[in-house]
């Protein structure tokens, strides 16, 4: 039985990947790296301090920073990130994602956060979400970030359900393999070609459905 749905944030139920990408390319540029959307698909998913470093290695960087002073690039690019997200409400929940909350609630299935951000609860606080989710991974507690696939299965421990009992909803093809490397059924969100590792993918998130869900989950398991 499908017991529990674990969600990416950043690109699933807000937008904030657009942000992060505009924090990160403005750091790019005062470090002399170009940070295009098609590099930037690289970082989606990718925590902080892991995204500096493919930044740098990137623009032939990787050896010219200390820990301290990676560390303090990583506070600006979170600063920046933080006032460009602060205007941000409950309207910007994407098209989708509450209906399926409600109907996931209704249902009896868990719900957890598996998101790199460690401004993740922030956001859902901003969003006014916060209870429609059983838990919050901390992306601090697990020893390997996505494409790894320890977020996914502490999720799933927190939901109190196999991986095989899990689906997992992600933008991103870094967190697609970590739902792949978990064992657990992944539907995706956006470009089919980069995206082609879940078991489905959706163009946006209004088709997001918990019909949608069983019916993915239902033949990946089959
Ligand atoms: C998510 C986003 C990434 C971001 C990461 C860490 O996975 O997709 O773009 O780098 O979270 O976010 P944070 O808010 O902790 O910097
Ligand atoms: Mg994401």
């Amino acid at each position: 039985m499908l017991k529990a749905v674990l969600f990416d944030l950043d690109g699933v139920i807000t937008d904030t990947a657009k942000f992060h990408f505009l924090a990160w390319r403005e750091l790019g540029k005062e470090l002399g790296v170009t940070v295009d959307e098609a590099f930037n698909e690289e970082l989606k998913g990718v925590s902080r301090m892991d995204s500096l470093e493919r930044i740098l290695a990137f623009g032939g960087l990787a050896d010219k920073y200390s820990l301290a002073e990676k560390e303090a690039l990583c506070t600006k690019k979170n600063d920046h990130y933080l006032e460009l997200i602060q205007e941000m409400t409950p309207a910007d929940i994407l098209p989708g994602i509450l209906p399926l909350l409600e109907e996931l609630r209704a249902a009896g299935l868990k719900t957890i956060i598996t998101s790199a951000s460690k401004n993740a609860p922030g956001i859902l606080e901003l969003l006014q979400v916060k209870d429609y989710f059983d838990g919050i991974v901390d992306p601090a507690s697990v020893a390997a970030g996505k494409p790894a696939p320890d977020i996914f299965l502490a999720g799933a421990a927190l939901a109190d359900a196999e991986p095989a009992e899990c689906i997992g909803v992600e933008d991103a093809a870094s967190g697609v393999e970590a739902i792949k490397a978990a064992n657990i059924t992944a539907v995706a969100i956006g470009d089919a070609e980069v995206l082609a590792q879940a078991d489905r993918v959706l163009p946006d998130t209004s088709a997001l459905s918990l019909a949608v869900l069983r019916d993915t989950w239902e033949k990946a398991i089959a």
